[in-house]
């Protein structure tokens, strides 16, 4: 990767994309050239963080070379988008942009002199597990699209989408981590209902999920196969499943989804 990349907003999702680009030498520090908003920010990544990059404050009279490169991440949280102000200085560089639900034509609209690529993460990409759903704007060179595509797949897993398919990306992998957590922690409250300590009752619930789904993705059972597998007439399984469907969980999690993405097109 050689064209200088500026990382607009270096906080903990952009870290996570460029700190393993710098650990496996595909990238130089002195080739990132990124900025914070907070002297404080500024400070402690300068103190603190084990590469020597170029940082500035946003708004200082330095900031002003990240405009120079060729490669542009945006990775401030959507509310502070309105405080990014192009330069124009060269027609065609490329953007990359994680903003959760900030669509396409409104980065066109706030960086008229950029091509612009809107992708959506997740926080499993802090450590080299994420997903990274893209969808690419008009006229992306063939060397924009390769690019991108190196930026994230040595922290992602890729998928390319049309733009449209991005908000219910976004509903199932930027949101799922949350439902996920919160299934987890719910099936450990019912081991700690049946009296195991609540520390074991956790990690008892995360092997299981591990092992189901190693099970499912090592043997390709279904998910249908899996569960019928596991239900004995009148058994515990069947029970439990019982309640579930009284309680209407698959239709809450059905939802939970539709949801997510509705909020998600309602910020774009
Ligand atoms: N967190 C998640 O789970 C997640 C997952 C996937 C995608 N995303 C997306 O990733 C983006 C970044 O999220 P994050 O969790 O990395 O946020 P973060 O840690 O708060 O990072 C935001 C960064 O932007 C900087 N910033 C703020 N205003 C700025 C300005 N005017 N000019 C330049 N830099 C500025 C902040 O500097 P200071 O520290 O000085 O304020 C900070 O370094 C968001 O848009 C979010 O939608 C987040």
């Amino acid at each position: 990767m050689t064209n200088k990349i500026a990382v607009i907003g270096f906080g903990n999702i952009a870290k996570a994309i460029i700190t393993p680009l710098f650990d496996k030498k595909l990238l130089k520090p002195e080739d990132v050239y990124c900025l914070v908003n907070t002297k404080k920010s500024l400070e402690n990544i300068k103190k603190n963080y084990k590469y020597d990059i170029n940082i500035f404050q946003a708004n200082s009279k330095d900031s002003e070379i990240i405009w120079d490169c060729q490669v542009k991440l945006l990775s401030v949280k959507p509310q502070q988008l309105k405080n990014i102000i192009e330069v124009n200085k060269n027609k065609g560089n490329l953007l990359v942009s994680i903003l959760a639900g900030v669509s396409l034509e409104n980065l066109r609209k706030r960086f008229p002199n950029h091509k612009c690529v809107r992708s959506v993460t997740n926080i499993p990409i802090t450590i080299g597990k994420g997903l990274t759903g893209i969808s690419w704007g008009d006229e992306i060179t063939e060397d924009q699209k390769t690019f991108t595509i190196r930026l994230f797949e040595n922290s992602s897993k890729i998928y390319e989408f049309p733009e449209y398919l991005l908000d219910i990306f976004l509903a199932l992998t930027s949101s799922g981590p949350a439902i996920i957590a919160l299934i987890i922690e719910a099936l450990s409250d019912g081991g700690l209902s049946g009296g195991l300590q609540k520390k074991l009752s956790e990690e008892l619930v995360m092997e299981m999920i591990l092992g189901t789904v190693s099970l499912i993705k090592d043997t390709n059972l279904t998910t249908a196969e899996l569960k019928n597998m596991v239900t004995s007439p009148g058994g515990t399984t069947i029970s439990a499943l019982r309640v579930l469907e009284n309680k209407s969980l698959r239709s809450a999690l059905i939802e939970s989804v539709i949801s997510a993405s509705n909020r998600s097109k309602d910020f774009s």
